[in-house]
Parts: C-alpha cells; sequence; structure tokens
C-alpha cells in the first residue's frame, strides 16, 4: 500500500458494532488510482497476486492438456469422452479468464508468459495416446488442482472475501470435473 490512511480497528466491546466513520472516509478518499483495493485489504496484496497467478498458470495448462486430449482422443467411447474433455478445456479457459480478472482488479499483472507456464503450474501437462491414461492424467491433474484451490482458500481465509468466493466456485467446478472423470475411469 502507498498510503499511510490509519486502519481500521474494531473495538474490543463484542457488542460494539458501530463502524468507525473517519477511518471510513479517509481510507476511501486516499489512493484513488487504487480502485477497488482499498487501505482496509491489509498487507496481503502481493502475496494474494502471486498464488491467482500460479492459479492462473494451472488453468492454463489444463486448458492445453484437455485441448491435446480432446483432438486426440480415439477408441471406444473416443467421441463422448472427447466431448467431455472439450467442455472441460471451456471451462479451465473461463476459471483462467476470471482468475485473470481478479489480479487486474487487485492491480496485480496476470502472468501468461509461456516461458515459465509449466514450472508455475500446480498440475502437469500430458501428452498420452491411450484414452484411458488420458483419463487418468486428467483426473490427476483435477484432484491436484482440488487441493491446491483447498489450501488457498485456507490461506486467504478472511483477508480477501471476494477472492476466496471465487475460488471457492472454481474449486466447486473442479470437483464436479474429477467426479465425472472418475466415471469414466472405469468405463
Ligand atoms: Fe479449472
Ligand atoms: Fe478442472
Amino acid at each position: 500500500m502507498k498510503t499511510n490512511v490509519k486502519h481500521y480497528v474494531p473495538s474490543d466491546d463484542a457488542t460494539d458494532l458501530r463502524l468507525d466513520e473517519s477511518a471510513l472516509n479517509a481510507a476511501a478518499t486516499s489512493d484513488l488510482d487504487e480502485g477497488a483495493v482499498t487501505p482496509g485489504y491489509g498487507p496481503y496484496r502481493d502475496a494474494v497476486v502471486k498464488l491467482l497467478n500460479d492459479a492462473l498458470a494451472t488453468e492454463l495448462v489444463c486448458t492445453l492438456r484437455y485441448k491435446r486430449h480432446y483432438f486426440t482422443a480415439d477408441g471406444v467411447d473416443s467421441s463422448k469422452i472427447a466431448d467431455e474433455f472439450l467442455v472441460h478445456a471451456t471451462e479451465e479457459t473461463s476459471h483462467a479468464d476470471k482468475i485473470a480478472r481478479r489480479i487486474v482488479q487487485l492491480g496485480g499483472d496476470p502472468d501468461f508468459s509461456p516461458d515459465t507456464l509449466l514450472a508455475r503450474s500446480h498440475a502437469q501437462y500430458d501428452g498420452s495416446k491411450d484414452r484411458k491414461d488420458m483419463v487418468r492424467a486428467n483426473l490427476v491433474a483435477e484432484r491436484i488442482a482440488v487441493e491446491a484451490y483447498r489450501q488457498m482458500i485456507t490461506l486467504i481465509g478472511d483477508r480477501d472475501p471476494t477472492t476466496r468466493r471465487l475460488l471457492e466456485e472454481v474449486l466447486a467446478d473442479e470437483e464436479e470435473h474429477a467426479d465425472e472423470l472418475k466415471d469414466w475411469l472405469h468405463r
């Protein structure tokens, strides 16, 4: 934070639910270029942006992996599983877009650099040729994403409710993806 505006400190009295109006007005009128990020955000912005950038890299790698599998899946039930891969690819891209938008809202820089994408991603790329191997690789990647988002949500806690809510929505989608792939594993 560039500003030295005093932070809001809640009263020790648990029954005192009044806002601190002077702190509120001072915070709102300082550093207007910060947009949505007011002094009350706390000192975590860079750390949250880093978490989000690693999540962005993960979503982009997941999009690439699903696209690769969509175009190359063949064998029994190939068109159905390929369709599933395409749906997941589209949803991973949507996750990436939402995360990038939030990074910009926080005044950060969304990192789309292909040079470091895989190193920053929690999940791996996969170039399997066999349909079952593809399903297994995607299931592992989804379960890694589920674990990573759970950890992020715990780390962010009450520090940034908007980011936490976004991550909770993405987590629910990843759980659904993992559940669907589990069914495909046994077909
Ligand atoms: Fe995703
Ligand atoms: Fe997913």
